[in-house]
């Protein structure tokens, strides 16, 4: 009798010990698996960038969707665009990893594209606003510190005019260096589907704006770039490809998709040495390095390289320090941003 509920006590005993292990065992891998989510991708392809899991130094500055990033390759700053109720709009980090500072302006409603102009003078942060408030559907630019220097369309009224400016939710910016020459895609869903070039001094210069899946039309122009031999490569989101224009003209040059039957492009950098484009695929979860054409050819993308992230990182919109190739991805659904570095130093220079 003794000996048989002895048994029976080292049973139980043995069962709660192993359930309690269990338990622990599960609750750490959960915990770890939260931990390293950020950092799990792989490459496909060429090898050209690895991660920089040490940036930022501390992660706990981002409080919102991370929706767009812009480089200061010359101050050596990273601007973080960022959306949510009652957290900053725009979180400044060095390429070190730094957190600098957050900008203390309510002026910001829904940031979507963020770019850095005239980096070796007098630098400037412009934002575009697809919010629906106040403030909204506009292009600001910014002090590098966030104070609101100038607002590009009509505040809280989407509309389609030129003159003045009305903008229904601009995706992107992109002011050409050193002409000061601006292309806006305008927009992220709303009425309008326009690529505009301004002047610096803001007169319309040329302007495709029609909606349709025929050349020089768009359907959701997402992000625009412009490269060092006069073209204007723009992410077509809905129609999944990018198309191709001669800055100076506006003529429209070619169109890629072929790459991107999977899923649409998101975003449109270059690598500093402007041998690659470099395009997020945000329902993909891929980061990818294309072909730079030669000049006066646009013929079919081939990609060369990309970052697979992990499920629901959605990568948005990115761009690359122009002075070593680091790139930073912005990440919604991961509600972060991220460093890559090139896999071999000097690359893309
Ligand atoms: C932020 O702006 C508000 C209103 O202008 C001001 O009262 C406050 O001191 C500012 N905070 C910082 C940290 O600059
Ligand atoms: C860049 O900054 C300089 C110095 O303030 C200014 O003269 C120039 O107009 C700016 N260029 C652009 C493109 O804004």
């Amino acid at each position: 009798m003794r000996r048989k509920s002895y048994l029976c006590f080292l049973t139980i005993t043995m069962a709660v010990i192993f359930l309690l292990m269990f338990v622990m065992y599960s609750t750490m891998t959960a915990h770890s698996a939260a931990s390293e989510r950020r950092k799990d991708f792989h490459i496909l392809g060429r090898p050209l960038y690895k991660l920089d899991a040490s940036w930022p130094k501390s992660s706990e500055y981002f409080t919102g969707d991370v929706f767009g990033v812009a480089v200061n390759h010359l101050a050596g700053l990273v601007y973080v665009a960022q959306r949510g109720d009652d957290v900053p709009k725009v979180l400044v980090f060095t390429t070190d990893g730094d957190f600098m500072q957050a900008w203390n302006t309510t002026t910001l409603e829904m940031p979507h594209g963020i770019f850095l102009a005239n980096a070796s003078s007098d630098p400037t942060v412009w934002v575009t606003d697809v919010g629906n408030g106040p403030y909204g559907h506009t292009i600001k630019q910014y002090s590098p510190s966030g104070k609101l220097l100038q607002v590009l369309g009509s505040p809280g009224k989407a509309g389609s005019g030129l003159s003045p400016l009305q903008f229904d939710q601009p995706s992107e910016i992109f002011v050409h260096d050193p002409t000061g020459e601006i292309y806006i895609v305008d927009g992220d869903g709303g009425m309008n589907n326009r690529l505009i070039k301004l002047s610096r001094d803001l007169q319309m210069l040329w302007m495709h704006g029609e909606k349709g899946q025929g050349l020089a039309q768009f359907d959701i122009p997402h992000s625009v770039a412009v490269d060092n031999s006069q073209r204007v490569w723009v992410a077509d989101r809905r129609n999944k490809r990018i198309q191709v224009f001669n800055s100076v003209t506006g003529d429209w040059l070619g169109s890629w998709g072929s790459c991107f039957m999977e899923d649409a492009p998101y975003s449109v950098r270059l690598t500093p040495d402007q041998k690659y484009l470099v395009v997020v695929q945000l329902n993909t979860n891929q980061v990818s390095l294309l072909d730079a054409p030669p000049v006066g050819i646009i013929g079919q993308c081939r990609v060369v390289s990309s970052i697979q992230l992990a499920e629901d990182i959605k990568p948005h919109l990115v761009d690359l320090d122009q002075r070593n190739g680091a790139l930073y991805v912005a990440e919604i659904g991961a509600q972060q941003a991220q460093k890559f570095t090139p896999f071999t130093l000097g690359n893309f220079l």
